[in-house]
């Protein structure tokens, strides 16, 4: 049975049987001895992670060459950092631990952001997930981990488990979409990649899980804003991905910087010691996010940084990200008894245990010539490439627009078709090295392609149509850039307009009236509303921030020389008004549906009056060259699991790479339940006119929902859907009996 077939979770219950730390035997005893010859002061730097230290410029704009000021090294010699923020390179790396070692004699973690790229930039998270691929997603990770410690770190602070429902959120970018199932899956893939079998072999990397939690869920979309829920949707929606990190051996996790039920994250032991620790059995090490105690101040839950050191560590916050409220008020906090000496002990082994687990200890310096040996430049980018022709979804295909056909005359238009820094997407690491040349104009040239490029428009700015309709009448067909530009989505980016920006449409407008087929290439962090787009092109392929290769994948997928392979991990609004927007809704009392008559819904249902409520296009949705039919589905009850199985045929002419997708609605439960909820899922390659009998194993464990705090199956009817998406499908009915 396929790891992605099993339903949350008795794979949750799996996970925690094989937690992986596979770390040298005797931390506990090496992290006892260690605390024990610590001074209070020794203490308390193991637990700041200080932002300073940074290379001084070098004569090279590659500052990692730059020199570190002897004053830092004096610092890190006294152990007054546990940890620095931020890559300074290998050799720098190597003369900080020296340092640490020479002195205090603990090394010291190096963490930084490599959250889809260090040397070589992948696509964004979030384009990464619609290739729902478990593989995919452990190699990536893999391969990135190398090129940190390349860089001089040996922790990222990545996955990204936030499960998000509203696009108006601009970190949405960074994680796995709407659906816990494949947010999971995607986090735990990364975790075992970043982390590998045994953290301490000298390849591998700390990751962390973030922002725990229910950080997507921040009212409005707007960042770091409030959030307020019931315990039920907490523990149904936003904690099992986190589950599944921890399940998967994450070494760190960081709270999220906003109020949670009133309560800041940063400092709520419900969360981060009643669920984190006593319930998931964390035993990690936990760091606030950026200033995230100081920040306490500015929430109005402490009054000073004496305050906040005492909230944040006596809730469960280990190390403090760059704010220094711990290494300058908890000497007087112990002293006082707001804060105990066991509560800084727990703390600081805490981090001790991370350091040993990551054989720091054993190797405090990076072996350059062996990190060279594993790093393949070449594999990196062919893995990136892959990764960019996975990620991008295949939206609308009118009259085989697509693929190009060979020989064709291509106007290639738009900024963003020749601009390869606008492949990269938020958080990447934007090393020269590793995306020159990732344009989609270099793709489409480098498969061969009879392209003629005019840039003609920008996203927001002038628009040439005169240029526009001279480059489409020399050309058979119009493949033109369209979205937004990356740095408008990640962090602090929340948008409340997520309809195209700038005279877009009158582009896309033009090349129709010429009579011209039109490809839209659809670039951006989020799910963008482009209804009228969606009518206009005859074909639109969602591209996202493909990354450093991104413009090879999706020439390959555009040229066919790639099977468009992506499906949608969001929904994509046909408003912005409709967000947030997410398939597992509830039905209400009043049942919407978008008819005929009703195309935006009857009025006395749970609908707008200008839009429709639906999603433009679904999650789970995605085209392929060609067409499947599914027959014969089933759902049988086979004792604890439920089987569903159905007949996939290919009934087109080209390969098919079918996701099939399971489906799941208790009919009549104690609270209402989502229209549809996502169980399991299977790939199946299906050559021209083959038919498949797939199966998909879904635990019947995972049939139930919490409420009043406890997790239950209840017995009763449940309906199902066997669908290449969560829109569409036939509906099924079983029953769970009482046990
Ligand atoms: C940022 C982000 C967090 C990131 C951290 C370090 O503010 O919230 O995701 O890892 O600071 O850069």
């Amino acid at each position: 049975m396929k790891k992605s077939q099993i339903a949350f979770c008795a794979l949750l219950a799996l996970c925690a049987a094989g937690r992986v730390h596979s770390a040298p035997a005797d931390v506990e005893a090496r992290v006892e001895a260690t605390l024990a010859r610590l001074t209070f002061d020794e203490k308390l730097g193991q637990l700041w992670q200080f932002s300073g230290g940074q290379p001084s410029e070098a004569a090279s704009s590659d500052r990692s060459k730059g020199t570190l000021d002897p004053k830092f090294l004096e610092a890190v010699s006294a152990g007054r950092y546990g940890s620095v923020i931020g890559k300074r390179g290998l050799e720098n790396y190597n003369a900080i631990q020296r340092a640490a070692m020479d002195g205090i004699g603990i090394p010291l973690l190096i963490g930084h952001d490599m959250i889809h790229s260090a040397t070589t930039t992948y696509p964004i998270p979030l384009a990464l997930a619609c290739a729902w691929d478990e593989s995919l997603w452990e190699r990536t990770a893999s391969a990135i981990a190398v090129e940190t410690l390349a860089l001089g770190c040996n922790w990222t602070f990545t996955p990204m488990l936030d499960v998000a429902l509203d696009a108006r959120w601009g970190r949405i970018a960074e994680g796995g979409g709407c659906e816990p199932l494949v947010t999971g899956l995607m986090g735990a893939a990364m975790v075992r990649g970043f982390q590998g079998a045994d953290m301490s072999d000298g390849f591998h990397i700390a990751a962390c899980a973030k922002h725990y939690v229910t950080y997507g869920a921040s009212f409005g979309g707007r960042d770091y804003n409030a959030v307020e829920m019931a315990d039920s949707t907490l523990r149904d929606v936003y904690l099992p991905p986190f589950k599944m990190a921890v399940d998967a051996g994450v070494a760190t996790v960081m709270p999220a910087f906003h109020s949670y039920n009133g309560v800041p994250c940063s400092m709520n032991s419900y969360l981060l010691r009643d669920i984190l620790r006593k319930e998931l059995g964390f035993d990690g090490m936990t760091i606030s996010d950026w200033s995230a105690v100081r920040e306490l101040l500015n929430h109005g839950v402490a009054g000073n940084k004496a305050d906040a050191a005492v909230l944040a560590l006596n809730a469960g916050i280990d190390m403090e990200m760059v704010s220094d409220c711990y290494v300058t008020t908890l000497k007087a906090a112990v002293d006082s008894g707001r804060v105990s000496m066991k509560t800084i002990d727990d703390a600081v082994r805490n981090v001790l245990r991370v350091k040993y687990r990551l054989g720091l200890f054993d190797r405090p310096t990076l072996d350059a010539a062996a990190l060279a040996n594993a790093i393949d430049p070449a594999a990196n980018r062919a893995l990136a490439r892959e990764c960019a022709r996975k990620s991008c979804v295949l939206l609308k295909n009118d009259d085989g627009a697509l693929p190009l056909k060979k020989g064709v005359k291509v106007a290639l238009l738009g900024d963003l078709a020749a601009n390869e820094w606008q492949m990269l997407g938020c958080w990447s690491t934007r090393d020269l090295s590793n995306f020159a040349n990732a344009t989609l104009l270099a793709g489409l040239k480098a498969d061969g392609v009879d392209v003629n490029y005019v840039e003609a428009y920008t996203l927001t700015g002038r628009v040439d149509l005169a240029a526009v309709e001279a480059a489409a009448c020399g050309a058979d067909i119009v493949v033109a850039a369209f979205g937004d530009y990356w740095e408008n989505s990640g962090e602090g980016n929340s948008s409340a307009i997520l309809e195209l920006k700038g005279d877009q449409m009158k582009v896309a407008e033009k090349v129709k009236s010429l009579g011209k087929p039109l490809v839209a290439v659809v670039f951006g962090g989020r799910p963008m509303a482009f209804p009228d787009l969606a009518k206009t092109a005859d074909a639109i392929l969602m591209a996202w921030n493909p990354g450093g290769c991104g413009g090879w994948g999706l020439a390959d997928v555009l040229t066919g020389l790639a099977e468009p392979w992506g499906r949608l991990t969001v929904d994509m609004p046909y408003a912005t008004g409709t967000c947030p927007l997410y398939y597992s809704r509830t039905t209400t009392g009043r049942p919407a549906a978008i008819t005929a008559n009703h195309p935006f819904g009857h009025r006395y249902t749970s609908c707008y009056n200008d839009a429709p409520f639906v999603a433009l296009y679904p999650f789970g949705y995605g085209l392929m060259y060609t067409t499947v039919e599914y027959s014969g589905e089933k759902a049988v009850v086979e004792g604890d699991s439920v089987a569903f199985s159905a007949d996939v045929t290919n009934t087109g002419a080209r390969e098919a790479n079918e996701l099939v997708q399971v489906y799941v609605r208790d009919e009549v439960a104690r609270i209402a339940r989502p229209r549809r909820e996502l169980k399991g899922f299977k790939r199946v390659a299906l050559r021209p006119g083959e038919t498949k009998r797939v199966e998909i194993k879904v635990p019947v464990a995972s049939l139930g929902y919490t409420v009043d705090g406890r997790y239950a199956v209840e017995p009763g009817g449940f309906s199902a859907w066997i669908a290449p998406d969560s829109d569409s499908g036939r509906n099924l009915h079983f029953e769970i009996s009482a046990k």
